[in-house]
């Protein structure tokens, strides 16, 4: 097929429009550096001025079946599954496969680390646990195959993407591993006065940072903690670790400690570093935090300190302000209030228990808000609220802050549903994102797998990943690139810095599994095995536009 024809697909099935496209590339006027086919991780929290096209598909069709369906001229290949070796020391992949962020070797879009999370066991991982009790072996297990993972990957001269288990730098980060504590809870005795914390679990999305570095964000951790008997208040953070050094591993305090889904950094107009947050939890704010410093891109990763001190902010979204969640703005709202007051003595203890002090200080409960992302063009944000049975949202919707004047460090704010989940737009409970660099939103879906493929959830069918336009005349239209394996949820999509792969995890393919003799997925259907694996695949089939 002709580059013409491909264009012709891709203006049908997209229906972006040449005016739309120039729209985007043009950046809505707030482009800021740029992306380049070689560029780095990092490089499109800066902003994109090129105008590559990731599209060219025939959307697909809801489907129940066993299998990743990906349009016609695309494929996927396993990297990396449930319990494979990762390296020469025999450390194994872990479960719960989740965020993914891709790091070139130098420079390059064919060798690099990707960088996945592990978010919970599953009983292929640990097997059935009786009466709710887990053994010895199933904690050990439990700790373990939770955290993350960082991988070498490659694409071979066949174009097909491997692991490559001789790396020296792939390793498992768990349940295990040392974090020092940074921020205003380092040391308190909230956290029994420690300055380290053991293990990282419940890692659910993350972001990439400016100094390109990741953070993972545990999310449901207080079932792991409990169980292992763990201090609960030395998890639920955001933790920061290098790819490339396994002596950096961070746990950052100022951005508050809640049911962390993922962040979302970027620049306020005169350089603070600025990170949105999701809290995944019925009725909780969406946040951001804004650092005091200013980010100076000479610094490199010496930029980390600016997560380590700043003003962590909640949304009113009745106010279209950001509130500010710090002791002095809690003092008033606990004036009179004798225990509150004795809870809220320090910064330390207001991010120890953030979800509490951002609604006291006028935050607004929302519907689970997830992922979010800035868009590389015009810095506005999206939030995927993914679903809320406490008041009937039940396919949830993306919502859409306007900062005032354009800038992230600004503390007011319009917003806008861009698009709703429903019978209408073809999908239900938008969980992560991903921009590509013609300013279309990936958007995979959180159907829980008990409500998969019945009820008011049967048209759907199993999960996907969906592209939406977030301009031209097919703005907010929902088109599904890919359908998931039984009872799975697809996360962490994330491109190459030239977008032609995107990985993508598969997450627990199989979860309504209740005998393991007998289950419910057996993807990725590997020979002579019947159990199915959370694994990260890379999809390549993606065209160039010009
Ligand atoms: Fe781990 Fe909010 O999904
Ligand atoms: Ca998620
Ligand atoms: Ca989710």
């Amino acid at each position: 097929m002709s580059k013409t024809m491909d264009r012709k697909t891709f203006l049908s099935y997209l229906g972006t429009g040449a005016t739309a496209l120039a729209a985007a590339s043009a950046g809505l006027g707030v482009l800021d550096g740029k992306a380049s086919a070689m560029s780095a991780t990092a490089d499109h929290l800066f902003g994109f001025d090129t105008n590559r096209v990731s599209g060219y598909f025939d959307p697909i069709a809801p489907t129940d079946a066993d299998q990743l369906v990906l349009p016609k001229n695309f494929r996927y290949d396993v990297v990396a599954a449930f319990n494979d070796v990762i390296n020469p020391e025999g450390e194994k992949f872990g479960s719960g496969c989740d965020f993914n962020a891709f790091f070139p070797i130098e420079g390059s879009n064919n060798r690099g680390l990707l960088v996945n999370n592990h978010e919970y066991s599953t009983i292929f991982s640990i097997g059935p646990v009786l009466n709710d009790k887990m053994t010895a072996d199933q904690l050990h297990k439990n700790l373990y195959y939770q955290g993350m993972s960082v991988i070498e990957v490659y694409r071979d001269e066949k174009g097909v993407w491997k692991m490559d288990t001789k790396s020296k730098y792939a390793r498992r980060i768990n349940g295990y591993t040392k974090f020092e504590f940074t921020g205003p809870a380092r040391g308190i005795s909230a956290l029994k006065s420690a300055a380290t914390a053991v293990g990282t679990f419940a890692n659910c999305s993350g972001g990439v940072t400016l100094w390109n570095t990741v953070l993972s964000c545990e999310e449901n951790f207080a079932e792991t903690a409990a169980a292992s008997g763990l201090t609960e208040t030395h998890y639920g953070w955001v933790v920061e670790v290098d790819p490339f050094d396994k002596s950096y591993l961070k746990k950052h305090t100022a951005l508050g400690r809640f049911n962390h889904e993922n962040t979302a950094m970027g620049l306020a107009a005169d350089g603070r570093v600025v990170v949105y947050m999701g809290d995944d939890k019925k009725d909780a704010c969406v946040y951001k935090f804004v650092s005091k410093g200013k980010f100076d891109k000479s610094k490199g990763r010496a930029n980390s300190a600016l997560l380590e001190e700043g003003t962590l902010y909640a949304a009113n979204l009745k106010t279209g302000k950001w509130q500010a969640v710090t002791l002095e703005e809690v003092a008033k709202a606990v004036k009179g209030k004798p225990e509150l007051q004795q809870k809220f003595k320090t910064q330390g203890d207001i991010v120890t228990y953030c979800q509490e002090a951002a609604l006291l200080v006028g935050g607004t409960p929302t519907d689970r808000p997830e992922d979010i992302e800035i868009s590389p063009f015009d810095h506005t944000i999206f939030i995927c609220h993914t679903n809320n049975d406490n008041h009937g949202n039940i396919h949830g919707h993306i919502t859409r802050i306007f900062e005032a004047g354009n800038d992230l460090g600004a503390l007011e704010f319009d917003f806008e549903i861009f698009a709703a989940g429903g019978r209408q737009s073809g999908f239900s409970s938008p969980d992560n994102l991903a921009f590509d660099s013609n300013g279309h939103l990936w958007v995979v879906t959180d159907i829980s797998s008990s409500s998969q493929n019945k009820g008011i959830h049967k048209s759907f069918m199993n999960n996907g990943l969906f592209v939406i336009p977030t301009s031209g005349p097919d703005k907010g239209k929902a088109l599904q690139f890919a359908s998931g394996p039984v009872e799975c949820e697809l996360t962490g999509p994330f491109f190459t810095p030239d977008e032609q792969t995107l990985f993508l995890s598969v997450q627990h393919p199989g979860e309504n599994t209740k005998d393991l003799s007998n289950p419910t997925s057996t993807w990725p259907h590997r020979a002579g095995e019947k159990m199915a694996r959370c694994a990260v695949v890379a999809v390549s089939g993606f065209k160039l536009g010009n």
